[in-house]
């Protein structure tokens, strides 16, 4: 298992911030959402938030903007020669309209045919272009594709932390630790600063009695590096994406999925801004 520290690192933001990747070897385990759910809490805690959309299925930028076209997004930077790309990342980032403090950089369903052109120009096209990027944010969010991707493994390039998401499922284990490999081999060959954060289970509904156990087997496996509490399933969370507002406006009554859903978050958001790296 890597360990919980990185050493150094952050492509090039300031050394305060946080930089975290959201991966799962998985697709559809709630990736944006939590990426959406984090941004929200860090943002209404009064933090300076950057989410970074690279998945190009760009389901973040479609939540954040509603639907809007961006005028610029990562691929107009992606694209520069190498030469041009220092701390470009940031270039085409936008103000997210009623989310405090938090700003997105749309993703582009040009890095997909990029990717399967055989054209993304490496593995470390996203840190280059974090290279001397010095905007004040106190957290970078990575809304990755799926984890054995070239697109993700440049979020694994860059990022301090990755923090591993999955759904308590008869395949979540495999996920995770399918995951945890990615992870280990991006650590040894690109970033010595990479590290798991931690693993977030989401969807949770504990009324199934296999969603009990699978939890259970993945708390039995993973003990500490699992965040807890779980994110239980929630109809509150699924209004996240089709509303657009921030999690923590969205209504929730006491005692609902919806609320929990949202303690939790913002539990795991508070655990994001206590991550540090190793000092030795
Ligand atoms: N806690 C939850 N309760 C209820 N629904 C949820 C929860 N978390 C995620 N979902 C729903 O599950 C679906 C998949 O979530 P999401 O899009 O976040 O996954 P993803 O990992 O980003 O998927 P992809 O691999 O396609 O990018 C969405 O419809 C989302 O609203
Ligand atoms: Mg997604």
């Amino acid at each position: 298992m890597v360990g919980c520290t990185p050493d150094e690192g952050g492509g090039g933001f300031a050394v305060a911030t946080r930089t975290v990747a959201l991966t799962a070897e998985k697709g559809g385990v709630g990736k944006t959402t939590s990426t959406l759910a984090l941004a929200s809490e860090l943002g209404s805690l009064g933090r300076k938030v950057l989410v970074v959309d690279l998945d190009p299925q760009c389901d973040t930028t479609t939540t954040l903007l509603r639907g809007t076209e961006p005028e610029r997004s990562l691929w107009d930077v992606w694209a520069l020669p190498p030469k041009r790309r220092s701390g470009a990342l940031t270039a085409p980032a936008v103000q997210v309209e009623g989310w405090d403090q938090v700003f997105v950089v749309p993703g582009s369903p040009h890095l997909r045919d990029a990717e399967l052109a055989g054209q993304l120009g490496g593995p470390t096209v996203l840190a280059e272009l974090a290279e001397a990027s010095s905007d004040g944010f106190d957290v970078v969010l990575i809304d990755c594709p799926r984890s054995g991707s070239e697109l993700a493994v440049n979020a694994l390039s860059f990022a301090q932390w990755a923090l591993i998401i999955v759904n308590p499922s008869l395949y979540g284990e495999h996920g995770v630790r399918a995951t945890i490999a990615t992870v280990q081999r991006a650590r040894a060959q690109l970033n010595r600063s990479l590290a798991v954060a931690g693993i977030v289970l989401t969807s949770v509904d504990r009324r199934i009695a296999r969603v009990r156990e699978r939890t259970e087997e993945l708390l039995d496996l993973y003990g500490p590096q699992v965040w807890e509490p779980a994110i239980p399933y929630s109809a509150e969370i699924l209004e996240l994406a089709e509303t657009g507002l921030p999690l923590h406006r969205i209504s929730t009554r006491k005692d609902s999925p919806g609320r929990r859903a949202r303690e939790a978050y913002r539990t795991h958001a508070e655990r994001i801004l206590k991550l540090r790296r190793r000092t030795t």
